[in-house]
């Protein structure tokens, strides 16, 4: 089965509250609320790819070192097996908006099941409950 890189990023607010994004219309999976992040380009260390994908969809500006792994999700989709680090990061530079018409909300990690998430996501809502 193919596998596919995903790195994604729990970003947590002063509050304690963590962003999730809703994917658009037209997308796979749209309408369900996921943590932010992307795709690994080929080659690329999943760091990287993240703080790519974090000033593409959100114009923030994120540096490595603010980047702690916290756990990953690995799910099999009927096509794909995916494969998702998730990232903790407190600081960053910039205020987080949507850039690519994605729906944002900051929510109490007690709240995250609020929110339809992807099959993958929903097990790494426990690390953030635990942690926060
Ligand atoms: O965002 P993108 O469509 O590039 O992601 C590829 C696939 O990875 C999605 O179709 C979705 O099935 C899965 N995904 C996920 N949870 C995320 C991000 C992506 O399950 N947070």
């Amino acid at each position: 089965m193919k596998l596919v890189l995903v790195v994604a990023a729990a970003l947590i607010d002063a509050d304690g509250r963590v962003l999730i994004a809703q994917r658009p219309e037209g997308k796979t999976l749209a309408g369900l609320w996921e943590f932010p992040g992307g795709k690994l380009e080929p080659g690329e260390r999943p760091e990287a790819a993240l703080i790519r994908e974090l000033h593409e969809e959100l114009g923030i500006t994120v540096k490595e070192a603010c980047l702690a792994p916290l756990t990953f999700a690995s799910h099999a989709y009927d096509d794909f097996h995916l494969l998702m680090p998730l990232y903790i990061c407190r600081r960053w530079e910039g205020l987080a908006i949507s850039k690519e018409g994605q729906n944002l909300k900051w929510v109490r990690p007690n709240k995250l099941r609020d929110y339809p998430m992807p099959a993958a996501d929903i097990p790494l809502i426990p690390h953030l409950t635990g942690l926060l």
